[in-house]
């Protein structure tokens, strides 16, 4: 997508996103689960993209649970939760998962505090306020999977943009989110901790994506990717690929 274009998209997209979290009364059913999706949070678009992206990470965190022995704990750190879909599913797999979630909106952490009680998770699931990483109570933590289903836009942003809460689920300005999680992963994760993100060439830039990926150390690894369309209200139809991204160090 040009730069250009991509404030206007993003306001499109946030009108659809207002418009269905409306007619299904602020419900959203994932991983076979219901959850409430509060106003100013992330409602994924009805372009199939979220039930692709929450399956594939839903079964590479329980394949990650399923390696460990009986005693062992697990640690998942999801960022960016939004209303906690992937978190509170992923906490519900097994005793033996311990979860934290940042997000950088306050209303999304009490969101997602709020569906981890209503499935009895609470004790199990920590979500705090944070920009990307920057907590003290994930702050010398470390993982054994990081995951961000990112905005993918706000490459023609610049980081001094100010983005309003929803937005925030689709602009990370000048990508300084993305940038902050490539960067400082490493010291969260455990030797053998898995680094997860979720992309698109369609509304996010390909050429900053590798870029920043390539200068932080990371090769990319496609997982799975499924063809989305999506439906803008009388305006245009939406072709595009939503990715499953594995970050593997580069070791040369
Ligand atoms: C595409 S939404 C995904 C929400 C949720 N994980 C899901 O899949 O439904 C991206 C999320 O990242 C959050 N976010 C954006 N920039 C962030 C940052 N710098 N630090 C932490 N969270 C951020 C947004 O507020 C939003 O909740």
């Amino acid at each position: 997508m040009e730069s250009t274009k991509e404030l206007e998209e993003s306001q499109d997209i946030e009108h659809e996103m207002r418009k269905q979290a409306k007619e299904n009364n602020r419900k959203f059913i994932t991983l076979q689960r219901e959850f409430v999706v509060y106003p100013e949070v992330f409602y994924p678009p009805e372009d199939g993209h979220a039930h692709f992206v929450n399956s594939t990470i839903y079964r590479m965190a329980t394949e990650e649970i399923a390696k460990k022995s009986r005693q062992a704990s697990i640690e998942f750190l999801e960022v960016g939760c939004g209303a906690g879909f992937i978190g509170i599913s992923v906490a519900l797999s097994s005793e033996k998962c311990q979860v934290w979630a940042t997000d950088i909106v306050d209303e999304a952490v009490k969101n997602a505090t709020a569906n981890a009680k209503l499935h009895g998770v609470e004790s199990r699931f920590h979500a705090v306020k944070a920009n990307v990483f920057d907590h003290e109570e994930i702050n010398g933590r470390k993982f054994d999977m990081i995951y961000w289903n990112h905005p993918w836009g706000g490459y023609g942003t610049t980081t001094a943009t100010k983005v309003q809460p929803l937005m925030r689920s689709l602009l990370d300005p000048g990508y300084q989110g993305l940038q902050s999680y490539l960067s400082k992963a490493k010291e969260y994760l455990k030797e053998s901790g898995r680094l997860i993100v979720t992309f698109s060439y369609f509304y996010g830039s390909e050429e900053r994506f590798t870029e920043i990926a390539s200068e932080n150390g990371w090769n990319i690894k496609v997982v799975d990717e499924k063809k989305c369309v999506q439906e803008m209200e009388g305006k245009r139809i939406e072709h595009f690929t939503a990715m499953v991204i594995e970050l593997i160090e580069d070791v040369k």
